[in-house]
């Protein structure tokens, strides 16, 4: 694209603006300018615009009607057993791969790099990318097959995180099967529809939020990889939760037995105000209700029983059926709008600081597809066991309170192999040693270690 060409695309959408501080600008500066504007998708600008005169954010989505709790599984005896050979069989016969979500921007922790990159490991300082990836290795293993690991980042850590898992070998994996995909970066713009500069010569972006995973999906053609290879079902989880049982067997098992296009693993509320998106059912479809939608009488409704009505909220832990990701990707997603603080330049081409939120960034969620999906499969897990996010750098949800929750874990998964660690005892477990007690059991690692 050449200035002509830029000024005219401008024009007829109304951000001239972009180009105001042109002549002041450098070579490479005007350059790269005209390559942001090329990929600006002016189509996705006009529904932002609208959504900032008022347009309803879930048009098209059965929204309104009395929502119900749906119905919860707690998988035991032989419903788990059933559910645990049927995910070890996929597992097995290379069916299933793993989606990560990585391509935040990690705010709140505030680390300088791709969050993934975050030591996280209470001993060795091993990042969050680590426990990840060597879970996929440790399956990979046992069920002597391949499993990919798509990685989605956004253009702003994409060759961060891909030179990290260069640098760690990629844990152990295979190179070609950990997949990087870049999610789609969206303007930001002001109340009145304008895109916003950061610098002279620099559109302020973001990325499009991790429902851009399934436009990333398409674009970068990682739907045909998982054809090629076979994959029909698909693990997603988040890059800030290292307790998570990534592919865990039972979970792959009950959504395939039930033959679900969308599972989700739910855990009960610490307290009925708690901020997790909940899962209910409303005009014959699924769908997640964010925690600010959530009316206090909703928060607090108790079933005969005393329990609550509203029960189980969603840690973000799914599994997909590929097909359904397929055809949800041909589809435009709902945007949702956040009021941020976006440091901007003024008239002069000076970048000011607000001190209040000045601007919008538009976001898609992965959890707005749930309405869509035909068959939904929920299963209730312990929290304990696999969800101590990294949000902040301090008190909830931090780095401190997640090295507490995956020491306690495997305490536990010791414990229930008659090995008692004491509480004070410092203790680390590579997961592709030990994904579960099991594999202490079968591979004697503990022996062979001695
Ligand atoms: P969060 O909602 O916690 O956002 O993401 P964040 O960007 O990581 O952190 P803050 O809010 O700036 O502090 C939940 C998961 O979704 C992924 C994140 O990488 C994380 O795994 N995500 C989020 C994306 O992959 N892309 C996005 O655009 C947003």
């Amino acid at each position: 694209m050449n200035y002509e060409e830029a000024s005219k695309v401008l024009k007829a959408n109304g951000q001239e603006h972009l180009l105001q501080f042109w002549v002041r600008l450098d070579r490479n500066t005007q350059s790269s300018l005209l390559e942001q504007i090329a990929a600006i998708d002016f189509r996705e600008v006009e529904r932002c615009q609208a959504m900032l005169k008022g347009a309803p954010a879930d048009a098209g989505s059965p929204k309104k009607g009395n929502p119900t709790a749906p119905r919860v599984s707690e998988l035991h005896g032989a419903e788990l057993r059933a559910a645990i050979a049927a995910g070890e069989a996929e597992l097995a016969a290379g069916r299933v791969g793993v989606l990560l979500v990585a391509g935040g921007q990690g705010s709140r922790l505030g680390f300088d790099g791709p969050k993934g990159a975050y030591p996280i490991g209470p001993i060795t300082g091993a990042p969050l990318f680590y426990f990840h990836a060597r879970k996929v290795l440790a399956l990979s293993r046992r069920y002597n097959t391949h499993i990919p690991l798509y990685v989605m980042t956004s253009q702003a850590n994409n060759a961060d995180t891909v030179a990290h898992f260069e640098k760690h070998g990629w844990y152990g994996l295979d190179k070609r099967d950990v997949i990087f995909f870049a999610q789609g970066m969206w303007p930001g713009m002001t109340a009145d529809g304008k895109i916003i500069l950061d610098a002279p010569g620099h559109v302020f972006m973001s990325p499009d939020g991790h429902g851009g995973m399934l436009s990333a999906l398409k674009a970068n053609g990682c739907f045909e990889d998982m054809r090629r290879r076979g994959v029909k079902t698909l693990f997603y989880f988040q890059v800030d939760n290292p307790l998570v049982n990534v592919a865990e067997p039972a979970f792959i098992g009950i959504h395939t037995l039930d033959k679900s296009e969308y599972s989700l693993k739910l855990c009960a509320k610490r307290s009925p105000r708690e901020g997790l998106g909940m899962v209910v059912r409303r005009n014959g479809h699924f769908d997640m209700i964010e925690y600010t939608e959530m009316t206090a009488e909703m928060n607090n409704r108790r079933t005969a029983d005393g329990d609550l009505y509203f029960k189980y909220g969603s840690p973000a832990i799914h599994v997909f059926d590929r097909e359904f990701l397929e055809k949800e990707a041909a589809k435009d997603m709902p945007l949702h709008l956040a009021h941020k603080k976006i440091a901007a330049i003024d008239r002069a081409g000076r970048k000011v600081a607000p001190s209040e939120p000045n601007g919008y960034k538009f976001e898609k969620f992965i959890f707005d597809i749930l309405p869509d999906a035909k068959r939904v499969t929920c299963v209730a897990f312990d929290r304990r066991d696999e969800f101590a996010p990294v949000k902040n750098a301090d008190g909830k949800d931090s780095p401190a309170s997640c090295r507490d929750a995956l020491r306690a874990k495997w305490r536990r998964q010791l414990a229930e192999i008659h090995i008692a660690v004491p509480a004070t005892m410092p203790l680390e477990i590579d997961p592709a040693a030990m994904y579960d007690g099991r594999d202490i059991l079968n591979n004697g690692f503990l022996l062979r270690n001695a």
